[in-house]
This record gives structure tokens, C-alpha cells and sequence, in this order.
């Protein structure tokens, strides 16, 4: 069967839902939903959690199912795998902010809000729960669905769970489990934001963006509450959320551009459309995120001086800090002899996979990590990058 239509409790599940259940070889809708409720409310991951703990639990003991249809190239296993890796990355983020400032429910179980915090993110849009939940749960979708994929090429799916060992925030709401991803030490590049409002300019030319928020991006910023000291003064608390707000943006952003990035190195039609169907879904995030960080109130951090400048305002304001300004803006694009028009940037192929590890590195998600981490994660972005188009 295709990959793309079979239902969840399809076959191309199996590889995925390995776990005790399976000695008999035979893995069927049951299982996989038992499982999956079982551990994944423990493991904090919904109707995904069957999937991940699986992989945690038993990393080596996933069951490869004989190809669905035909094999992909080194190149399109190398390309799924580093985005596997980034989708559990982005997946441990969001799982985070979903148990303070989301909705934690049966697709997104976990963790316990924080109602101050809530109320901080409320400012920048009275819906940011259930924003921050359904990112989460795409996320969750995203590594989940490029697993299976390919482990029904036959190909080994990515596994991170060895290195789930940086410590959540002792704030009341979260759950008190190893992480991928540090959310309480972050130097949020902000440039994003004058990025895409530039008409002259595009990175893929080497050029360089003023921060919209500059105190951001030099220091390390907690996104969520570190404890429960954290959820006062008002504008502590509010500067938290903020952080999170252009946190949000600074990384969608970063996958609307990876996946056009990756996917021109493709080779299989069907490799193709994964990379299609599921990169402007990052573009919809960020869409949204880059909407809410503008209704972040100016304020100063009185703990620790951090200034959200007003974006409308002298020094800022005009064409590149405007908060009303949230549509790309059209810019120079291959050749500067043509038109300027509106796009994704940067796309540029070349080093995108380790260009997308630094910029996470740089971002401090990665603070407290091994060596090991970092080799394993460099390994699958230089397999990545080494891709081409010929496989
Ligand atoms: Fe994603
Ligand atoms: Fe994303």
C-alpha cells in the first residue's frame, strides 16, 4: 500500500510501535493504541507516546517491515533522518511550553499549566493555548509520520531518547522527566523579524538583519517559568512570555526554510512530496508566531534589565519593525537582475542541515548537552548536507 494512505494502525506502523507486544511478530491496531495510552500519558507524548517510548525503550529492537513499495536512495534516507531528528528537537520544545502555557489533553497529555504564565502569553493573543497545543501536536505528527516512513523503505528510523537527559523546570506544571531541549538559558536571534520585512536584502546574498529585539540576542533568556520564583514580578513573568513569543518565531521560521532547503537535494518523486506536504506547515507556524510576537507589551525585565522595545516606535517602527507588517515582504531572489518578489528566506541548499544545527546551537536549546549529543546530531546533518539530487 502507499505509505500516504494507510491508516494510523496500518502495517507501516509496526517498525515504530515495536515494543514488548511485539515477541509475536504481530503488531494490530489494539496494540499500537494500548501502547500508546499506557506509556505515552507517562511519557508525556499522546497518541504519539506509543511511538516514542517505543523507540526509548528499545532502540535496537525495531522490527524492519520489508519496503512498502521500493527503496530510497542514501541521499533521501540521509534528508528524512536529519529532519526526523529536527522534528523530535522541535517536538521536546514544544512539549515544554505545551505543559505550561498549552492544553494538556489526550493529544498533548503532560504537565499541568501555570496559570501565570498563561496569563503573560494571553496578552499576546487570548488564543495562544490552544496555539501552542496544536503545534505541539503537528510536531509530534511531523518526527512520528517521518519515522514510520522510513522505516517502510526498510530504512532506520531515528532515535534520540538516549540523550533525553537535560532537567525540566522545577516550576509547578511541568513534568519532572529528562529533556532534549533547554528552554531556561536561551539567546533568541531576533532578526527574523527584519528578515522578512527587508526589500532589498536576502541572507542568501549574505546579508545581514538587525535584531528586532536586541537585548535578546546577546545573554541566555529563560522562555518558561525555571521555578516558581520566576512567576512574579508582572513584568518578569510577562518578559518570560515574550521571550517565548519570539522564541515561537525563531523557530518555525527556521523549519519554513529547512524543508525547501532539503527537499531540492531530493531524489524520489514520493520523498518529494513528504518534504512538500509538510514544510509549509512550518510556514503556517510561523505565520502565526510572527502575528502574536508583535503584541508582545514593551517592557524591562526589573530581574534583570532585558528591554522589549515598542517595535512602532522611534528608533523602530517603519518597514522593518512595523507589527502590522507580518507578510513576507517581496526581496531579491537568485539574480538581483530580477523582479523583487516574495519568498521563504533563505533557501539556499548547500550546508542547511548543519546551518539549522548552529542556529539551534547558537539558540542555547542545546546548553548541558554531551559531546556525544552534538557528534550524533552533526553526524546525521553532515550525512544530510552530503546528499544530492543523483542520491
Ligand atoms: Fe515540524
Ligand atoms: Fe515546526
Amino acid at each position: 500500500m502507499h505509505p500516504s494512505t494507510q491508516s494510523p494502525g496500518a502495517d507501516v506502523d509496526g517498525p515504530i510501535v515495536a515494543s514488548a507486544e511485539e515477541s509475536d511478530g504481530g503488531v494490530n491496531r489494539r496494540s499500537f493504541l494500548v501502547t500508546g495510552v499506557a506509556v505515552g500519558v507517562g511519557a508525556g507524548l499522546g497518541r504519539f507516546g506509543g511511538a516514542a517510548s517505543a523507540l526509548a525503550d528499545k532502540p535496537t529492537s525495531h522490527r524492519r517491515d520489508k519496503p512498502t513499495s521500493h527503496h530510497i536512495s542514501k541521499g533521501d534516507e540521509a534528508i528524512l533522518r536529519f529532519l526526523a531528528a529536527a522534528e523530535i528537537i522541535e517536538a521536546d520544545l514544544w512539549q515544554q511550553y505545551n505543559e505550561f502555557g498549552g492544553i494538556q489533553d489526550g493529544e498533548v497529555p503532560g504537565g499541568s499549566g501555570s496559570p501565570a504564565y498563561v496569563r503573560a502569553l494571553e496578552v499576546l493573543d487570548s488564543d495562544m493555548s490552544q496555539y501552542i497545543h496544536d503545534n505541539t501536536d503537528d510536531e509530534l505528527s511531523h518526527f512520528t509520520f517521518i519515522n514510520a516512513f522510513l522505516s517502510s523503505k526498510g530504512a532506520e528510523p531515528v532515535d534520540l531518547n538516549r540523550f533525553r537527559t537535560l532537567p525540566s523546570s522545577k516550576a509547578s506544571g511541568a513534568q519532572q522527566i529528562g529533556r532534549l531541549t533547554n528552554l531556561m538559558e536561551l539567546t533568541v536571534d531576533t532578526s527574523w523579524w527584519t528578515r522578512y520585512r527587508s526589500s532589498t536584502m536576502n541572507p542568501d546574498f549574505g546579508d545581514s538583519f538587525p535584531e528586532a529585539v536586541p537585548g535578546l540576542s546577546k545573554g541566555r533568556f529563560p522562555a518558561i517559568p525555571r521555578n516558581d520564583k520566576d512567576l512574579g514580578p508582572e513584568d518578569h513573568i510577562q518578559a518570560i512570555a515574550n521571550t517565548a513569543g519570539f522564541h515561537f518565531g525563531f523557530i518555525e521560521q527556521g523549519g519554513t526554510s529547512l524543508y525547501p532547503q532539503l527537499a531540492q537535494r531530493v531524489s524520489d518523486p514520493e520523498v518529494l512530496r513528504v518534504l512538500l506536504s509538510i514544510g509549509p506547515t512550518e510556514a503556517m507556524h510561523f505565520q502565526t508566531w510572527h502575528d502574536k510576537a508583535g503584541n508582545a507589551p514593551a517592557l524591562t525585565d526589573p530581574t534583570n534589565g532585558l528591554v522589549f522595545p515598542n517595535l512602532n516606535e522611534p528608533p523602530f517602527g517603519g518597514e522593518e519593525f512595523q507589527t502590522n507588517l507580518i507578510m513576507p515582504e517581496p526581496t531579491i531572489f537568485l539574480e538581483k537582475k530580477f523582479p523583487a518578489v516574495s519568498i521563504v528566506r533563505p533557501t539556499e541548499t548547500e550546508g542547511a542541515a548543519m546551518g539549522a544545527v548552529n542556529a539551534l546551537t547558537a539558540d542555547g536549546l542545546f546548553i548541558g548537552h554531551s559531546q556525544e549529543f552534538f557528534d550524533a546530531l552533526k553526524k546525521l546533518a553532515s550525512a544530510a548536507d552530503a546528499a544530492t539530487p543523483d542520491g
